[in-house]
């Protein structure tokens, strides 16, 4: 047989012949490594994508961790898990949301639009990218404490912000301002001018406003009937140190503030106030008559 006979006939079957070790998985490649069949034989050039060697020798083939690497493809801010072999972008950041259903980009989150921000009630929302901020409180409104957990109404009359007339205004604290009017003969708003005699309504208006003289003296009557009381209670319990007999007292409390009762009820409250007055008196001195102290 001539050598090129021997060549067509034996050697180049045998290279048809060759057995794909890496199809019938009689290789030796290390996990997740490409194996690359030769004629012959094969081998294991790289590993797989999402793999790495572990060493210059090639030996093993280990995951990467894209996250960690920041090669992966992750939309920004969106969360990075590294699987094995791979990653993926479950969810956007907090504060970010993905922008359509195929996930493909983040976009902020508007907390103050939507109302899921968690400022406190009464304070300002200031959307940012990522989050908000709760930089003050609204207008007449103050942080109760220096951390900044709560917004609190500010009391303008107390604290003398408000702007109501300086001379004859009544201001009036709301929930989250104030609010101004005019003393009894004065009409206006921020400024007060007197209500002139003759001027249409003010019989009207002077039947329901309470005047301030008159509130005056309503106080005044009843500390002089609450010391009346006092001074009664003392006679009565004289007398029982004498007679030996328990008391009892009664101490009435003034119903209504001034800002909620009229002209008419002061009138009224005066009038009663002058009754008790004269009764009290009346008894302090039966009283003191009765057990000798007069
Ligand atoms: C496969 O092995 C052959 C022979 O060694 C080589 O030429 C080829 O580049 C290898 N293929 C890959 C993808 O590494
Ligand atoms: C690579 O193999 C050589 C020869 O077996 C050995 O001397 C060397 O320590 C190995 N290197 C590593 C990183 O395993
Ligand atoms: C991250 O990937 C691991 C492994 O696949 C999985 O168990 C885990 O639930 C994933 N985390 C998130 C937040 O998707
Ligand atoms: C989501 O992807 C599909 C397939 O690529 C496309 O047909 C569809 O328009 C995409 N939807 C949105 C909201 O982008
Ligand atoms: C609101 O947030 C933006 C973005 O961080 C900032 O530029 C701006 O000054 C903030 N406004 C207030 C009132 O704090
Ligand atoms: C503010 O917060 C700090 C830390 O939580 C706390 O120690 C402190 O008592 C708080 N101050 C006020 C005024 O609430
Ligand atoms: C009140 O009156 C003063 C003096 O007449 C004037 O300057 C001021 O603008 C007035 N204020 C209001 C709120 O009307």
């Amino acid at each position: 047989m001539s050598t090129l006979y021997k060549a067509v006939t034996v050697i180049l079957p045998l290279l048809f012949t060759d057995v794909d070790e890496c199809v019938i998985g009689t290789h030796t490649c290390p996990l997740n490594s490409v194996c690359n069949n030769t004629i012959g034989s094969f081998n294991c050039p790289v590993c797989k994508d999402g793999y790495e060697w572990t060493d210059s020798n090639q030996t093993a083939c280990r995951d990467v961790d894209e996250c960690k690497l920041k090669t992966h493809t992750c939309p920004e801010n969106s969360v990075c898990n590294n699987t094995i072999g791979s990653f993926e972008c479950p969810v956007c950041k907090d504060g970010y949301d993905w922008t359509d259903s195929n996930q493909t980009a983040c976009e902020d989150v508007d907390e103050c639009r939507l109302k899921t921000h968690t400022c406190p009630e009464n304070s300002v929302c200031n959307n940012t990218i990522g989050s908000f901020e709760c930089p003050r409180c609204k207008d007449g409104y103050d942080w109760t404490d220096s951390n900044q957990t709560a917004c609190a109404d500010i009391n303008e009359c107390d604290k003398l912000l408000d702007n109501c007339d300086p001379k004859h205004g009544v201001c009036t604290n709301t929930d989250g301002g104030h609010v101004c009017s005019c003393i009894y003969g004065f009409t206006g708003e921020f400024n007060c001018t007197e209500i002139k005699p003759g001027q249409t309504g003010l019989e009207e208006q002077q039947k329901y406003l309470v005047d301030s003289a008159a509130v005056f003296r309503m106080y005044a009557l009843e500390a002089e009937r609450q010391s009346l009381e006092k001074q009664l209670e003392n006679v009565l319990r004289q007398c029982a140190l004498v007679a030996r007999k328990p008391t009892r007292g009664k101490r009435a409390v003034l119903a209504g503030s001034p800002a909620a009762i009229n002209r008419v009820q002061v009138d009224s409250l005066i009038n009663n106030l002058g009754v008790a007055i004269r009764k009290l008196k009346a008894n302090i001195l039966s009283a003191k008559k009765a057990c000798g102290l007069a």
